[in-house]
């Protein structure tokens, strides 16, 4: 048998502290990850620093944005020090807002990955993608279709995808954390009278990663994971 090569070099840093250690450095080059959460639990600011630590370091994104407006993502982001509009006008990020169709969407956002030269894309949110055509995709038909969005961003585009996703939504959707190569989860748990975040890597093909919820937190830097102990030893 051949003996299998593994590229360890192929990783993308994620920008997140705490996260890419991990992940053995970072996510796997041209794959795509979910990432999941109930709202509010950062899903959107996670998205944003993991495209903005790559337009700062050469990797230019691309962010699909369907139910958030460009100029509510630029206030967003300046709360966190992140100038979306000069990375826009720089060619080192594109957002791309809800087209008129799926196809149109889907067709842009391809257009304007490989126009940037984008190394980095997110979908936020694949529910949102997909239900705000209700008349164009059928249930049976939404499995290729999400085949074929994961195919077209990490294949044909070249980019580390992040697709976001809704913690329930896999019960209309149950496939969908088959077809990425990762899973994070992100969820809220009452402690001491106090919802604190945690995130899991639940799946991460290829990789021996952490399986530990790990507690993280949204600063005015943007998304921070804890060491493991940290809120065992009361820093929090
Ligand atoms: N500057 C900040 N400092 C600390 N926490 C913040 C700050 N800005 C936002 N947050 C927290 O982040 C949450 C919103 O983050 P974000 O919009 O990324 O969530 P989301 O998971 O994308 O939500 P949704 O599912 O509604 O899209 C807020 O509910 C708040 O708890
Ligand atoms: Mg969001």
């Amino acid at each position: 048998m051949d003996k299998l090569e593994i590229d360890f070099e192929e990783k993308v840093n994620t920008g997140i502290p705490g996260l890419d250690e991990l992940l053995e450095g970072g996510l796997i080059q041209r794959s795509s990850v979910l990432l999941r959460g109930n709202a509010g639990t950062g899903k959107t600011i996670f998205a944003m620093h993991y495209l903005v630590h790559g337009a700062l370091n050469g990797e230019p994104g691309v962010l699909l944005s369907i139910e958030e407006k460009k100029k509510d993502l630029y206030r967003e982001g300046a709360r966190f020090g992140w100038d979306l509009e000069s990375l826009e006008e720089d060619g080192r990020l594109a957002i791309i807002e809800r087209q008129s169709s799926y196809s149109i969407t889907i067709h842009e956002l391809e257009r304007m990955a490989k126009s940037i030269g984008a190394k980095r894309a997110v979908i936020d949110s694949v529910p949102a993608l997909f239900t705000s055509y209700p008349n164009e995709l059928q249930v049976a038909e939404w499995r290729s279709a999400f085949h074929l969005l994961c195919q077209v961003l990490t294949e044909s585009c070249g980019c580390t995808t992040i697709l976001i996703t809704e913690a329930g939504w896999s019960k209309q959707f149950p496939f969908e954390e088959y077809v990425p190569k990762g899973v994070i989860e992100l969820s809220f748990k009452m402690m001491e009278g106090k919802a604190r975040k945690f995130l899991l890597i639940s799946k991460m093909r290829e990789m021996r990663h952490s399986k530990s919820l790990h507690l993280y937190e949204i600063t005015g830097k943007g998304f921070t994971l804890f060491r493991p102990n940290k809120f065992q030893r009361g820093g929090m």
